[in-house]
C-alpha cells in the first residue's frame, strides 16, 4: 500500500493539477455523448455536424456556468469565519485554494470556443491546455470588471517574459504591451527566482524593457517609476532607475522587507541552505548527475555540467521532490521559521529563501505606498499602511510554474489572482486579451456616461 501510494505521489499527484483534471473530467461526458465522430469524414450530414457543435457548446456552457457557481458559493464560504463547514467545491476537489474574485467561467468557455473551436472537435475532448486558458481568460475577465480593478500585474520571468535561459530582447512582441500596461498605470513587479545581487546582472536579462521604458516619450516619470524587479523569488529588490548606469537601483532590504521577512533568522538560513546543499549533493551522486552544485547568498542549486548537457526530466523531479521532503523533516524545517521554494527550472534545480507569495506581497506594499504618494498620503510601516497595500483581488500574477510540487509560481496563488500560461507567446496573447477588455470597460464607461444605451 506505501508503495502504491508512493508510485501515485510520485508519478502523478506533483505533475497534476486537481482542479484542471476535474473540470477536463466533467466536460469528458458530454465530449462522449455529442462528438459523433463519424460525422466529421461521412460527409453525409452537415446540418447534423452542426447541430451537434452547437449541443456540444451547449452543454459544456452549462457545465461551466455550474462550476462557475459552485466557485461563487465556495467564495462565500471561505469569507465567512462563522462557518466550519467546507464548501461543495472543496470537498469535490480537496486541494482547492482560495479565490480572490470570482470566475466568469461561462463566458470565458464562449470565448475561448470562438479561438479554439473546442465545441467542433468530435476526436480530441477538451484538454489540460483548454481548461487551462479558459480560466485565465476568466480571471482576467474578473480582475477587469470595473476601471482600475487591476492595479499591479507580476511577471515571472524565464518562459513568461522570455525563453528559458534567454533575456528579454529589444525586439520582444512582449516589450510593448507591457509599456502599454505602464500607460494604463498599472504598476509591474518582475518576481524571478533567477538571483542576482548586482543591477548589471538584471540588466543583461531584462535590457530590452529597460532601455524601451527609458526611451518611451510618453510614459510620465511616475509611471516610469512603476516598474521593480524581485530577483531570487523574494531577496533582491531593483527599481528603475533612469540616472543609474544599469537603469536598475538596489534597494536595501530594510526599506522594503515586511516585519515577517524580517525576523527570518540568519542562522536558520545558514542551517536551511546547509541542509539542501548536502541533499544536492547525494542527489548528484546517487543519481550520477552531470552538473555540479551552485551555492548563493539566499539560494543554492544544481545547474547541468557542461552547461550544454540536459539532466533528464525525471532526474530534475526526483531531485526536488528529495530536497523538499528533506528539508521538511530537517529540524530547521520543522520549525517552520523560514519559508522556501525547492523547483525544477526545466534545466536545473534551485532551493530559494522565501518564494514568490513574498516576492508578490512586497510588490504590493512597496506600489500601495507608491500610490499613497501619488495622493500625497505619506506612509509608513505599521499604522495607516494596511489600507493602502494592494489587494489580491487587484493583483494579477502571470507564470509558467503552477503545479503544486516544483513549481515556483504556485505559491503567488495565496496572494493575488494568477495566470498559467506556457510561453513567452501565450503571454502575449494574454496581454493583448487584457488589453482588449480595458478598451471595452473603458468604452462602456464612457457610453454610460454619456447616457449612451440607456433607456
Ligand atoms: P524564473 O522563471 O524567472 O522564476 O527563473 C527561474 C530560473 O532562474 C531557474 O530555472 C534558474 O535557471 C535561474 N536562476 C538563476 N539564479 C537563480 C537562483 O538564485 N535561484 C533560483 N533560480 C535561479
Ligand atoms: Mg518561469
Amino acid at each position: 500500500m506505501t508503495t502504491r501510494y508512493r508510485v501515485e505521489y510520485a508519478l502523478k499527484s506533483h505533475r497534476r493539477d486537481q482542479f484542471i483534471e476535474w473540470i477536463k473530467g466533467l466536460l469528458a461526458v458530454p465530449f462522449v455523448l455529442y462528438s459523433s465522430p463519424h460525422g466529421a469524414f461521412d460527409g453525409k450530414d452537415i446540418s447534423r455536424l452542426a447541430q451537434t457543435r452547437e449541443e456540444a457548446h451547449r452543454r459544456y456552457s452549462e457545465i461551466l456556468h455550474d462550476v462557475e457557481v459552485m466557485i461563487d458559493d465556495h467564495l462565500a464560504n471561505q469569507n465567512d469565519p462563522n462557518n466550519p463547514f467546507p464548501s461543495k467545491l472543496k470537498l469535490l476537489v480537496p486541494t482547492i485554494g482560495p479565490f480572490f474574485t470570482r470566475l466568469p467561467l461561462e463566458a470565458a468557455f464562449k470565448y475561448q470556443d470562438s479561438r479554439r473551436y473546442i465545441s467542433s472537435r468530435r476526436f480530441v475532448s477538451p484538454s489540460f491546455n483548454d481548461v487551462r486558458l479558459i480560466l485565465n481568460s476568466a480571471q482576467i475577465m474578473a480582475v477587469t470588471t470595473t476601471p482600475g480593478s487591476l492595479q499591479l500585474a507580476t511577471f515571472d520571468g524565464d518562459v513568461t517574459l522570455y525563453d528559458d535561459g534567454q533575456s528579454l530582447e529589444p525586439s520582444s512582441p512582449v516589450i510593448p504591451r507591457l509599456l502599454d500596461l505602464l500607460r494604463r498605470d498599472i504598476k509591474i513587479g518582475i518576481v524571478t527566482a533567477a538571483g542576482y545581487t548586482t543591477a548589471d546582472k538584471y540588466h543583461a536579462r531584462l535590457h530590452g524593457l529597460l532601455s524601451a521604458i527609458d526611451s518611451s516619450p510618453d510614459l510620465t516619470p511616475t509611471q516610469k517609476q512603476s516598474l521593480i524587479v524581485m530577483g531570487g523569488e523574494a531577496n533582491y529588490l531593483f527599481r528603475f532607475s533612469p540616472s543609474s548606469p544599469h537603469l536598475l537601483s538596489p534597494v536595501p532590504r530594510s526599506e522594503w522587507l515586511t516585519p515577517e521577512m524580517a525576523a527570518w533568522d540568519e542562522s536558520a538560513i545558514t542551517a536551511l541552505l546547509d541542509t539542501a546543499e548536502q541533499t544536492l549533493q547525494e542527489c548528484i551522486r546517487s543519481l550520477n548527475l552531470p552538473a555540479v552544485l551552485l551555492r548563493k547568498d539566499r539560494a543554492v542549486g544544481i545547474i547541468p555540467d557542461p552547461p550544454t548537457v540536459r539532466i533528464p526530466r525525471e532526474s530534475l523531479e526526483e531531485t526536488v521532490l528529495v530536497v523538499q521532503k528533506a528539508l521538511e523533516l530537517s529540524p530547521v524545517g520543522r520549525a517552520k521559521k523560514v519559508p522556501f521554494c525547492a523547483f525544477n527550472g526545466g534545466r536545473d534545480v534551485f532551493v530559494d529563501i522565501g518564494d514568490k507569495s513574498w516576492g508578490v506581497t512586497v510588490c504590493q506594499r512597496w506600489f500601495g505606498r507608491q500610490i499613497a504618494q501619488e495622493q500625497g498620503v505619506q506612509v509608513t510601516e505599521g499604522e495607516g499602511e494596511e489600507k493602502w497595500i494592494i489587494k489580491g483581488q487587484n493583483t494579477l500574477h502571470v507564470g509558467d510554474q503552477f503545479l503544486s510540487a516544483g513549481a515556483n509560481d504556485f505559491r503567488a496563488r495565496s496572494v493575488g489572482t494568477t495566470a498559467w500560461i506556457a510561453s513567452p507567446e501565450e503571454t502575449v496573447e494574454l496581454l493583448d486579451e487584457l488589453a482588449g477588455l480595458m478598451d471595452k470597460e473603458k468604452r462602456m464607461v464612457l457610453r454610460v456616461r454619456n447616457g449612451v444605451g440607456m433607456e
